[in-house]
C-alpha cells in the first residue's frame, strides 16, 4: 500500500458528505476535481461559490461507467458509444444532448451535458460507492492553474472544501479532451489528455477544430486567459530565450526559464533560474501544472518558457501555455487553428 492509498473509510466519509450536499475534492488521472452531487442544486451552487466561477459555465458530470450515459444524455449518436467504448475510463469528455432531468445549474442552461468516466482508482471507488453522477470542475479558483496534487487543492481552496481525497499526483496532468457530439459532426472543444489523432482513428473521420455554432465563451477553459499563474509568462522560441532572460535580469528582475532538456536540474546565475522540462509531450504535460504551481511560490518577476514543438502531441500543452500567458505571446510561435 503506497502513501497515497485511500482507506475504505475515507470513501465512506466522502460519500456521506456528497449525500449531505457537501463538496469533496478528488483525484482523477487528469487533474483534481471539486466534486458535488450532480443531482443536488444546493451542492452545485457551492462549487460555483468556492471556485468563484460564473454560473453560466457548465460542469462536467463524472460517472462510474458508460452504462450511466443514458441517465444524463439522450439521442446518443453511435460515435459517442464508440468513443466511450474505446476511451473510457480515460481523459475524454463527451458533450451530448442532455436529458430533461439534468439540472440547469450543471448545463449553464444549455441543452447539452458534458460526461466523463475518469481513469483513477480513487475516483472510480468514489463514483461506484456514491452511485450517482458527480459534477466536478478542476479544483482551482476560476481562471487559475489546475491542481495536480492534493496539496495544490489545499493551498488553493483549503478549508472551504468538505474533504480532500489524496490520491497522489495526477499521471496525465492536463485536463480531458472535450469532444462535442451534438451536431452530427464531432467537434474538438478543448484539446487535452487524449490525442485527437487517437479519436480520429476510432471515428474514421477528421474532427472539426471549431464550430461557429459553439458558444466558446461557455467553455470556460477556452477563455483567452485561463489556467494562469500569478507570475507573468512569456513564451519564446529557443533562440530568443536567453537574450530576453538576460535583458530582464540586467534590469534587476528575478527570472525563471523553463527549457526543454534531459534532466530536471536547475541552476542559478545572475538572477536567472533554469528549470529543465522533459522533451516528451506526455512527460511534459505530467509536470507542467506542478511546475507552474512551484514557480508561483518562487517569487519570480517573470517566467520565460521555451515554445514547445507545434505538433499534435503538444496541442494541449500549447493551448494551456498560451492561456496561462494571458495571450501575451507572438501568435506565430503556435500551431494555427487550435483555438481560433
Ligand atoms: O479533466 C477534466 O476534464 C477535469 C477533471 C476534474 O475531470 N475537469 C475539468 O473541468 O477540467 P472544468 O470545469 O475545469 O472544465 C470543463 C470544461 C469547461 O470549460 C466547461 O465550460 C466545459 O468543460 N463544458 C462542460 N459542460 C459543457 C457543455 N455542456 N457544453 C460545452 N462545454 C462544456
Ligand atoms: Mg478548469
Amino acid at each position: 500500500m503506497n502513501a497515497h492509498a485511500i482507506q475504505h473509510h475515507q470513501i465512506h466519509v466522502a460519500v456521506a458528505l456528497l449525500h449531505a450536499g457537501k463538496t469533496v475534492a478528488f483525484p482523477t488521472e487528469t487533474v483534481y476535481g471539486l466534486g458535488a452531487d450532480a443531482a443536488n442544486p444546493d451542492a452545485i451552487k457551492q462549487i460555483f461559490e468556492i471556485k468563484g466561477r460564473p454560473t453560466t459555465h457548465p460542469l462536467i458530470v463524472h460517472i462510474a461507467d458508460k452504462s450511466q450515459l443514458e441517465t444524463w444524455a439522450t439521442n446518443i449518436p453511435p460515435a459517442a458509444w464508440r468513443l466511450a467504448e474505446q476511451f473510457w475510463p480515460g481523459p475524454l469528455t463527451l458533450i451530448l444532448p442532455r436529458r430533461s432531468n439534468v439540472l440547469d445549474a450543471i448545463t449553464g442552461g444549455q441543452d447539452t451535458v458534458g460526461l466523463r468516466v475518469p481513469d483513477h482508482p480513487v475516483a472510480a471507488a468514489l463514483l461506484r460507492a456514491f452511485g450517482g453522477g458527480i459534477a466536478a470542475p478542476s479544483a482551482n479558483r476560476f481562471g487559475r492553474v489546475s491542481p495536480t496534487t492534493a496539496q495544490h487543492v489545499r493551498d488553493e481552496l483549503g478549508s472551504r472544501v468538505g474533504m480532500i481525497l489524496d490520491g497522489g499526483p495526477c499521471h496525465v496532468g492536463v485536463e480531458s479532451t472535450i469532444v462535442g457530439l451534438t451536431t452530427g459532426k464531432a467537434v474538438l472543444l478543448r484539446p487535452g489528455g487524449l490525442s485527437i489523432v487517437a479519436i480520429e482513428h476510432v471515428l474514421k473521420q477528421k474532427i472539426l477544430r471549431t464550430s461557429p455554432a459553439v458558444r466558446t465563451e461557455r467553455v470556460s477553459g477556452m477563455l483567452d486567459s485561463h489556467y494562469a499563474p500569478a507570475t507573468p509568462i512569456e513564451i519564446l522560441p529557443v533562440g530568443a530565450l536567453w537574450q530576453r532572460a538576460l535583458q530582464l535580469a540586467w534590469k534587476g528582475q528575478k527570472i525563471a526559464v523553463l527549457k526543454h532538456g534531459n534532466n530536471g536540474e536547475c541552476f542559478d546565475s545572475i538572477g536567472i533560474t533554469t528549470f529543465y522540462m522533459p522533451s516528451s509531450a506526455k512527460e511534459y504535460a505530467h509536470q507542467f501544472y506542478a511546475t507552474l504551481h512551484r514557480l508561483d511560490h518562487g517569487s519570480f518577476d517573470c517566467l520565460l518558457i521555451e515554445a514547445p514543438p507545434a505538433t499534435h502531441e503538444w496541442l494541449a500543452i500549447n493551448d494551456r501555455m498560451r492561456r496561462a500567458a494571458h495571450g501575451a505571446i507572438k501568435e506565430n510561435n503556435f500551431p494555427q487553428g487550435v483555438n481560433s
